[in-house]
């Protein structure tokens, strides 16, 4: 079984499904591998977004490994969620992540499984999803979950083989409609007034994104591109974490993405040393 922890912003203490009631639509930053980890999670956190999911982890390797336990799962008590959306390779063959949205009994017994091990009952119990080409196949896995008690369901709005293709956000709505828990959209959200304009096409009561955060961590504060202070931000979050150069270098190059050129692209991306990095912000930016 593959999951993510989730968190909420800890200044709000919200319990995740309370935040579902008191929010107009919840803005989440989604699972990364590599990538959500705590300092990236607490950088967005700063800007507006409410609740964050760990990178995936591996059930069976996080009960066998300290190293597994300390990387991956930095900290979180608030919930769990159930992977049933990667469609990598190495996970379906293994019978994870989106190839579990074909046995939806099996789903509705995880999800009850963990319902029951957690005497917490707000401790949230959520699963992230992928869409069929049949979508009352996906209707009936949303109802099984919600029948075992699921806390609520991301859609991931692409069938398992899709991967630049349109979202369908309009079986998202369709789902939103056949269920009565909270739903989440997500796919190809790239700024604040996406989130708005789909949380409205759909009817969804959360919007979810990845890349869109790894460009501008700031996009749920309404910005549209990385306001340097942001930058500055993850460079004194990061620090403060003790964030490895790869990760700490790699979320820099996402960002500036967009506000750099290609010839300071060149130089910037080949640093191999924070302090390197931290001459360049300087010397460029005043960072
Ligand atoms: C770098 C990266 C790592 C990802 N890792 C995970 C993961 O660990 N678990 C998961 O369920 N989905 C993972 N995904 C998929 C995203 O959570 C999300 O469903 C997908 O990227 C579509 O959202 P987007 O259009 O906002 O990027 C990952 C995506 C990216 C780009």
């Amino acid at each position: 079984m593959i999951s993510d922890a989730i968190e909420t912003t800890q200044c709000q203490q919200k319990d995740p499904v309370d935040l579902f009631h008191s929010r107009h639509f919840v803005k989440i930053c989604a699972p990364m591998v590599r990538y959500s980890k705590l300092a990236f999670r607490t950088l967005v956190r700063k800007y507006n977004c409410d609740l964050c999911y760990t990178p995936m982890i591996i059930a069976a390797d996080f009960v066998r490994s300290v190293k597994a336990r300390d990387s991956e799962f930095t900290t979180s008590k608030d919930g769990i969620d159930l992977n049933c959306g990667c469609p990598q390779r190495w996970a379906m063959a293994e019978g994870y992540g989106a190839c579990l949205i074909n046995k939806p009994e099996l789903v509705q017994d995880m999800v009850r499984h963990v319902r029951n091990q957690v005497e917490n009952p707000r401790f949230s119990v959520s699963i992230k999803i992928r869409i069929h080409d049949d979508l009352k196949r996906t209707v009936d896995l949303c109802r099984k979950a919600e029948a075992a008690g699921v806390s609520w369901i991301t859609v991931h709005g692409r069938n398992i083989e899709e991967r630049h293709q349109p979202v369908h956000y309009d079986a998202i709505k369709i789902i939103k409609q056949n269920t009565s828990i909270p739903i989440v959209a997500n796919g190809d959200v790239k700024t604040l007034k996406d989130a708005e304009n789909i949380h409205h096409m759909t009817g969804t009561d959360g919007v979810m994104v990845a890349r869109g955060l790894l460009a501008n961590p700031a996009m749920f504060a309404g910005y549209e591109e990385t306001p340097l202070k942001c930058i500055q931000d993850w460079v004194d979050i990061a620090l403060e974490h003790g964030t490895p150069f790869t990760c700490f270098h790699h979320h820099l190059m996402y960002m500036m993405e967009r506000i750099t050129s290609k010839q300071e692209k060149k130089v910037f991306n080949v640093l191999s040393s924070t302090s390197a990095v931290l001459d360049y912000l300087n010397d460029h930016y005043g960072v």
